[in-house]
């Protein structure tokens, strides 16, 4: 290595991870005190002619489960293969939404489908996403920087949706730990990034000319104290958003706690595809997708061009295709019944309106945030960005249902938005003062037993004294504010006079007041266990318990006040299945 120890000193290195439910990538920007600033995005698809910011989150392996290739190349390759070739190999794409699943526990267990129906965990192939994601980055710093660094040289960030659940969160972690991104000693050098949130932070730093200027009333972004805006990250999974709030001095404030749903990009490809099916009836394009799945793949893709336009759109409709359908009918009389689609010499043609109505299901995310701007935080801006930005159709829905009470922007890249954001919230994650807390957070605490309060159920008797068991004490309220670095604090006496160890229970509810922890609509999330040697306090004696929920996931310490016994921090959200 040629730089100086001294420079190596005061180096900060970080690389960002977007892993996005269509499309992935990374940049990372590499500071030295004295030398100019390095910013560096890769692009993909050279190969394909193309480059863009991001490559297809599509993961081929081989029969023995073995890694082989990602994003385009992996594409192409599975595209190539012939049937029985294709039938041995496991292709994954889309995968990222399994996270999201209603009912996602964070299962190490949990398998995943390939597009042939063969099975491999989750696990491995977020891991060797990650892996290959990993290798790559540290490939490209070393052919621009000429430098040689290592996985351990760096603060790395991890994007992830607003929405998803601290199980997913760790499930992620959990991944980027096994694919050598951070080790055991060196957790903290791993950043859990908020989608929405990253984008906000690099908009927010944006000057006039990088916002798209077609059709939207302003173009540029008011930096200053007070203003306030929502970023919605309009990706190809989920929509999620975020509100934030510009303080004074720059830092940024979430006014409204995350929300979403799972309605992005792909909702109009599938709806395209329906479209297709309709118009090939008779099982055409059933035929057509089981001889031909990588023409089918190919003309999704010429679809991502055709989703960004607003006007009347054609899609060539290929010999195959053709043919299969001629042996049928003959191939204007497919069109004779479906409403706005017409054939012209070789092409299908899409009228406008048909084309919009592919949108209507992502559409309905604008009543989200309507709901949000109704509550009157008097916001300024609705902010777009993720791929799915790229769409006219979208673009324009938002300015006609938003622009009477605020300004529309679009940055000209929205798809790399999020992952430059990254790279600037890894190296100050502080930016973000504080947060909407999301649920309820309490403990599982024994109360002094009150007839008219509690049940008598819940009566226990310890050393000759009546405890209500089972009591949930709030630690934090839904809704509430969370500043970065604040731990809130909350003390939990015993029970019994003996007592050598407690175990602490962690629950949360979307409920504003629960009474009890076996409540409906209270889960636990996790526990920590303190030893409590010295007995000597008796019944007096206190453990405290602190929890950091201020960054972007939560963690516990509880400590015997007395003997200052500290209890395992970690939060244990990945949980086994029953049979193993
Ligand atoms: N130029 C474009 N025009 C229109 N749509 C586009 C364009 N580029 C990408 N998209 C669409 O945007 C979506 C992908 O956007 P993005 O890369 O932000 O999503 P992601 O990060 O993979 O998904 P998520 O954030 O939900 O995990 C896809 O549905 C894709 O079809
Ligand atoms: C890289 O990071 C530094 C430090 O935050 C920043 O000043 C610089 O603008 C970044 N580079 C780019 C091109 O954004
Ligand atoms: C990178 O990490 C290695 C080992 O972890 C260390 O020896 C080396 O000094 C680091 N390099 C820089 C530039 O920080
Ligand atoms: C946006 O531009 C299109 C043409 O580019 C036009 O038809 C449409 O009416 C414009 N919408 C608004 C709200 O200005
Ligand atoms: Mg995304």
């Amino acid at each position: 290595m040629n730089s100086s120890p001294e420079l190596d000193a005061v180096v900060s290195f970080i690389i960002a991870i977007d892993f996005g439910t269509a499309y992935s990538g990374y940049a990372f920007n590499i500071t030295s005190s004295d030398k100019e600033s390095d910013h560096h995005l890769k692009r993909w698809g050279k190969e394909q002619r193309l480059e863009t910011p991001k490559t297809p989150t599509c993961i081929l392996f081989n029969e023995d489960g073995k890694f082989m290739l990602f994003g385009y190349e992996a594409k192409a390759a599975y595209i190539k293969m012939r049937e029985e070739e294709a039938k041995k190999h496991l292709f994954f794409e889309n995968f990222k939404m399994a996270l999201y699943a209603k009912g996602f526990k964070g299962s190490k267990d949990m398998k995943i489908k390939a597009a042939n129906g063969k099975e491999m965990t989750a696990l491995k192939v977020f891991t060797e996403t990650l892996g290959y994601l990993k290798s790559d980055a540290l490939k490209t710093v070393t052919e621009t920087t000429g430098r040689k660094l290592q996985a351990s040289n760096f603060t790395w960030v991890l994007t992830v949706p607003a929405i998803w659940d601290h199980s997913a969160k760790q499930f992620m972690r959990e991944a980027a730990a096994q694919a050598g991104i951070v080790t055991e000693g060196d957790k903290n050098k791993l950043v859990i990034a908020l989608e929405p949130e990253a984008a906000s932070i690099w908009c927010k730093k944006l000057p006039a000319d990088c916002f798209i200027t077609q059709n939207l009333s302003e173009n540029a972004l008011d930096q200053s104290a007070g203003t306030k805006y929502i970023v919605v990250d309009c990706g190809g999974g989920t929509i999620d958003m975020t509100v934030h709030e510009v303080l004074r001095g720059g830092a940024l404030k979430e006014l409204h706690k995350a929300s979403g749903n799972d309605l992005g990009g792909q909702t109009v490809d599938r709806k395209f595809k329906e479209f297709l099916r309709e118009i090939f009836c008779d099982g055409v394009w059933d035929e057509y997708e089981r001889n031909y799945p990588s023409e089918v793949q190919e003309m999704m893709y010429d679809f991502t061009f055709l989703k960004q336009l607003d006007e009347d759109v054609e899609i060539y409709c290929s010999f195959n295709l053709g043919m299969l359908a001629q042996k049928k009918q003959n191939i204007e009389k497919f069109f004779e019944s479906v409403e706005g689609a017409s054939w012209d010499e070789g092409a299908i043609k899409i009228s406008r309106n048909k084309l919009r109505s592919f949108f209507a299901e992502s559409l309905k995310i604008s009543e989200e945030i309507g709901e949000i701007i109704k509550k009157d935080f008097s916001i300024d801006y609705v902010l777009l960005v993720g791929g799915f930005a790229n769409s006219l159709v979208l673009r324009q829905h938002s300015i006609d249902q938003f622009s009477k009470r605020c300004k529309v922007l679009c940055p000209v890249s929205p798809q790399e938005a999020i992952v430059r954001g990254a790279v600037e919230f890894g190296r100050n994650p502080e930016v973000v003062v504080s947060r909407k807390s999301r649920f309820t957070y309490g403990v599982a605490v024994c109360e002094p037993f009150d007839e008219s309060k509690y049940k008598p159920e819940k009566k226990i008797t310890a050393d000759g004294k009546d405890w209500c068991q089972d009591v949930f004490g709030r630690l934090l309220d839904e809704g509430q504010d969370v500043y970065c670095k604040e731990t809130t604090e909350h003390v939990v006496c015993l029970v019994n006079e003996n007592q050598k160890l407690m175990e602490i229970r962690f629950y949360r509810t979307e409920r504003k007041d629960p009474k009890y922890v076996d409540d409906w609509g209270v889960e636990e999330v996790g526990s920590v266990k303190v030893d409590l040697p010295d007995i000597t306090g008796g019944r007096e004696r206190e453990v405290r318990v602190e929890i950091l929920f201020g960054s972007t996931e939560i963690t516990a310490t509880a400590t015997d006040v007395v003997s200052g016994s500290e209890g395992s921090v970690s939060f244990n959200f990945l949980t086994e299945a029953e049979t193993s």
